[in-house]
Parts: C-alpha cells; sequence; structure tokens
C-alpha cells in the first residue's frame, strides 16, 4: 500500500518520540511492503516562533489531503505568558476542530510486566482494560470565552455548551465499541450540578435504549469517578464523557498501567484522515534529555495503522513488540523500578530489534 502520512513532532519531547515513530513506521514498510510517504510540519509554540501561528496554513492544508496524521506534542513554558497573542495548544485545538475529529479513543489497558511499576495494588488493577471516549470538539473548550470587567478588577468565563447532536453521535460511537467489547458502557457527567450534563444524560440514555438495548449502561458522576476508576478499574469496559472530563479523567487513569507515557489515543470523526498521538504532553522538565518513553507513540502509531490504514497484522505486530521489550526488562525512568533504564533511542532500538 502507498499512504502518505503527515507527522507533526511539535514541541518539548515531541521530536523526541516522533523519531522512534518515524523509525518504526519505516521498519514496517520494509517487512511488509508498504511505502509511507512521510512528511513533518510545524504545530505549536515552534510554529508560533517561525510562522507567528500555532497551525500555519500550509499544515492544515497537508493534514487534510493525508491519510493520518501522528502527532507529538505541544506546549511549554516559552509559550505560557497568559496576556501572549496565541498559544501553542490553540493549534492542536483548531486543528481536532477544523478536521472533524469529535471522538478521542483512549484505551486503558495493564501490561502484565509492568503491574509493579504502578503505584497501585496488584489486584485491584491487573486486568484492567478500559476504552475511553473522550469528546474532543464541544463542551467547555469550545465554548464563547473572554474577560469582563468586575468591580473586584475583572472576570473571566468559559461558556460550555452540548447539543444533542453532539451528544448522540459520541455515545453512538462508544456504545457501537461497547457492543463489540464486553457489552458495558458506563456515561460520566456532572448532572447533579450543570445543565450541559443534564441534556447528556437525556441524550445518552435515549440512544442507549432506543439503540443499544442489550447494553449493560450506568451512569456516573465525574467526582466519584475519579475515585471507582482506581478503586474499581476492571468493573469499567467503555467509558463515555465529554471534553473536560475525558481530558483529565484519562491522565489519572495513566497510573493504571503506571505511566502518562504509554497510553496512546486516536481522534476521529467525520470521515477524514483520523490523528494520533500520546496522550501525554510535551514534557518539558524531560525535553532534550533522551529520556521520554517513546511507547505511548508508538501504540498510537499502531493505532494509527489499524483504524486509519486496516492494517491490522502491523498494528499487532507493533503491540507485539512493546510487550517483547517489556518482557526482555527494558524500562525507560517512568517505568523503571530499580536504578537502571533506557534511554528514548534505545527503547525505539529495541523495538525495531523485535520487529525484525
Ligand atoms: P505533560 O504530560 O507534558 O507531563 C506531565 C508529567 O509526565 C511530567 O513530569 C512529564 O515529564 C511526564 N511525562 C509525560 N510524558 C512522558 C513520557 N513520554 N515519558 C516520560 N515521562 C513523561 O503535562 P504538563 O507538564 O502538565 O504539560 C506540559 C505542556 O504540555 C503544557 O504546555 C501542556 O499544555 C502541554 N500538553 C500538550 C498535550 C498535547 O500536545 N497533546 C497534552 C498535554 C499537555
Ligand atoms: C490532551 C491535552 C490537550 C487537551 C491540550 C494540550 C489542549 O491535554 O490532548 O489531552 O486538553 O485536550
Ligand atoms: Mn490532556
Amino acid at each position: 500500500m502507498d499512504a502518505k502520512l503527515v507527522l507533526l513532532p511539535g514541541d518539548g519531547i515531541g521530536p523526541e518520540i516522533l523519531a522512534q515513530a518515524r523509525r518504526v513506521l519505516d521498519a514496517v514498510g520494509r517487512s511488509f511492503g508498504h511505502q509511507f510517504d512521510m512528511s513533518e510540519h510545524p504545530i505549536g509554540g515552534n510554529a508560533i516562533d517561525e510562522f507567528g501561528d500555532p497551525l500555519p496554513q500550509a499544515t492544515i492544508d497537508v493534514c487534510r489531503s493525508c491519510d493520518a496524521i501522528l502527532l507529538g506534542a505541544v506546549g511549554g513554558p516559552k509559550w505560557d505568558d497568559p496576556t501572549a497573542k496565541t498559544r501553542p495548544e490553540v493549534g492542536l485545538l483548531r486543528l481536532r476542530q477544523e478536521l472533524g475529529l469529535f471522538a478521542n479513543l483512549r484505551p486503558i489497558r495493564t501490561f502484565e510486566e509492568l503491574i509493579d511499576s504502578s503505584p497501585l495494588k496488584r489486584d485491584v488493577i491487573a486486568g484492567t482494560d478500559i476504552l475511553f471516549f473522550r469528546e474532543l470538539t464541544g463542551g467547555i473548550y469550545f465554548g464563547d470565552s473572554g474577560r469582563r470587567s468586575h468591580e473586584s478588577g475583572e472576570a473571566a468565563y468559559n461558556e460550555m455548551v452540548y447539543s444533542t447532536g453532539e451528544v448522540e453521535r459520541i455515545v453512538r460511537l462508544a456504545a457501537q465499541a461497547a457492543m463489540e467489547r464486553r457489552g458495558k458502557l458506563t456515561s460520566v457527567d456532572k448532572a447533579n450540578v450543570l445543565e450541559t450534563s443534564r441534556l447528556w444524560r437525556q441524550v445518552a440514555e435515549r440512544v442507549v435504549k432506543d439503540e443499544f438495548p442489550t447494553l449493560k449502561y450506568d451512569v456516573v458522576l465525574v467526582d466519584a469517578m475519579a475515585m471507582h476508576l482506581i478503586s474499581r478499574p476492571k468493573d469499567f469496559d467503555v467509558v463515555v464523557t465529554g471534553n473536560m472530563f475525558g481530558d483529565i479523567l484519562t491522565d489519572e487513569a495513566s497510573m493504571l498501567p503506571g505511566s502518562l507515557g504509554l497510553l496512546p489515543s486516536a481522534s476521529i470523526g467525520s470521515g477524514g484522515p483520523g490523528l494520533y498521538e500520546p496522550i501525554h504532553g510535551s514534557a518539558p522538565d524531560i525535553a532534550g534529555q533522551n529520556v521520554a518513553n517513546p511507547l505511548a507513540t508508538l501504540l498510537a502509531t499502531a493505532m494509527l495503522l489499524r483504524h486509519s490504514l486496516s492494517l491490522s497484522a502491523e498494528a499487532a505486530a507493533i503491540e507485539a513488540a512493546v510487550d517483547s521489550v517489556l518482557k526482555q526488562g527494558l524500562r525507560t525512568r517512568d517505568i523503571a523500578t530499580g536504578d537502571s533504564s533506557v534511554g528514548t533511542t534505545e527503547m525505539g532500538d529495541a523495538i525495531l530489534n523485535a520487529l525484525s
């Protein structure tokens, strides 16, 4: 197959982890006989520095015309001035919105070899297998926002809006996925306080009742979910929730496998190219040190091959390589339990070895 892939390294550790993904894609292409045409484009802070825009027009244009997109991460302290004209994160939010990527899939699975890297107890986490559907182009991230004067100085506001259609489409996708898994869907909201959540709950319940009557379905309030997620993670199969709740709960959920550096994600939607990325950020505290864990990005690469290119054997080969290097005992610093650890490129080398 010939596929056109856009790589968006971004900022911080983004370029380091995408470099490993690029090597792995080259190797998979060679051994399975595919031609992956890969090109790199600016997004985020580096794009602000160079073009004054976190999502230059040329980047969005090439993203629209490719088969799939792989992103590192954006952001960093250099661009954090609250009075700045624009921000790296705006580039990523616009990319998601312009491509209509309303569903962000975040699988949370524990690895047997890493159970002891997690701060949580083995018997609580072993066997966890959750698939989060985070709504990605609506809610408080995309509502009206601004500042107004206030007797104490200023007030700032962010509007949170969800429409029937936005809830229907994400719940439908999540429910379909649940039907193909263990048949259980949990919707997470804050319906005891928020009007958006009350609409969310009504719509979700109707979609499930009318279209997926055999699904085991429950609703959990987001504050309680933060607790249930680490006290009884094995009870959850597919979880569907809004943009901000999903963002927060999945960073928390990364402690089930043991590190943010292990969680991949896929953003899909209106049928155009999908966007694949680790769920973590640009990790400025470790950028440039060759210590970042590239596995989240490599697992996101596997998701790209499976979901956007229908290359399941190739995706499975990457996932098997990840299992294999963990079995061999290779650990980047974030998942190391003893004194010894390997760097980002050494982990990439080991994956290439396992693939060949
Ligand atoms: P972060 O996810 O970058 O880092 C949180 C902690 O996890 C840090 O200690 C970091 O070193 C560690 N970590 C993250 N990824 C790791 C990896 N692959 N290997 C080893 N350790 C890893 O979150 P933050 O520090 O709150 O945010 C930093 C910047 O990243 C901010 O500007 C934020 O806006 C941005 N961000 C971007 C994305 C994205 O591009 N998708 C996601 C989240 C945060
Ligand atoms: C993520 C990140 C982003 C988000 C930021 C960088 C805009 O935290 O992908 O999880 O909040 O969606
Ligand atoms: Mn996040």
